[in-house]
C-alpha cells in the first residue's frame, strides 16, 4: 500500500515545490502597487511630507513648524496659484521657504500645488459652545 502511494508522492512531489515557489513568487509580485498614484493622491502625499510643517492643514501658515520662524507663514487658503511663477518660486524657494529642486520635479511641484489649492478650513468644525441667548422681550410693538 505504502510502497505504492510513495512513488507517485516523490513523483509529485517535485513538481508541488517548484508550483509552490512559482505561486508565491507570483503572488509576491502582486503585492506590489502596479498602478502608479493619482495627481490627487501624489499631491496629498507630497503636501504632508513637505509643506504642511508650515503652511499647515487648511493652507492658513499655522503649521506646528512655525514656532520656530520669526516671520509668520501667510495665510494662502484660497490664494494658490497654480502657475509657472509659484513653480519657480516652489524650485528655488522663497524667504523662509526651501528650495525643492533636488526634492521633486516641476510635474509634482504643480501636483502639491493643485492639492494645496483646494484646501479649507475643515467642513465640520468643531461646534463652539455658545452660552443659551436670554429669552427675547417680545419685539412685535403693542398697538
Ligand atoms: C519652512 C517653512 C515652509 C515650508 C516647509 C514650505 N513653505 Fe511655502 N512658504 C513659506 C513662507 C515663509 C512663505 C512666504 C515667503 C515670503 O513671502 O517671503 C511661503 C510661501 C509659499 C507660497 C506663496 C508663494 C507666492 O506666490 O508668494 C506657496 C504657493 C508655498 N509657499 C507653497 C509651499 C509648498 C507647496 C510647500 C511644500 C512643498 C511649501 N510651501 C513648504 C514657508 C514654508
Amino acid at each position: 500500500m505504502s510502497d505504492r502511494l510513495f512513488p507517485a508522492l516523490n513523483a509529485l512531489l517535485p513538481g508541488t515545490l517548484i508550483g509552490g515557489f512559482l505561486l508565491l513568487s507570483g503572488g509576491v509580485q502582486a503585492a506590489t502597487p502596479t498602478k502608479r498614484p493619482t495627481d490627487e493622491s501624489r499631491g496629498e502625499e507630497l503636501y504632508e511630507r513637505h509643506c504642511v510643517a508650515c503652511h499647515g492643514a487648511a493652507a492658513k501658515g499655522h503649521g506646528p513648524a512655525t514656532q520656530a520662524l520669526v516671520r509668520p507663514v501667510p495665510d494662502l487658503q484660497g490664494k494658490v496659484l497654480i502657475d509657472d511663477p509659484t513653480i519657480n518660486i516652489l524650485m528655488r524657494g522663497m524667504g523662509a521657504m526651501p528650495s525643492y529642486e533636488q526634492t521633486f520635479d516641476r510635474f509634482d511641484a504643480k501636483r502639491v500645488l493643485q492639492h494645496m489649492a483646494k484646501l479649507e478650513a475643515p467642513a465640520n468644525p468643531p461646534p463652539v459652545p455658545t452660552p443659551p441667548l436670554p429669552p427675547q422681550p417680545d419685539s412685535t410693538p403693542a398697538e
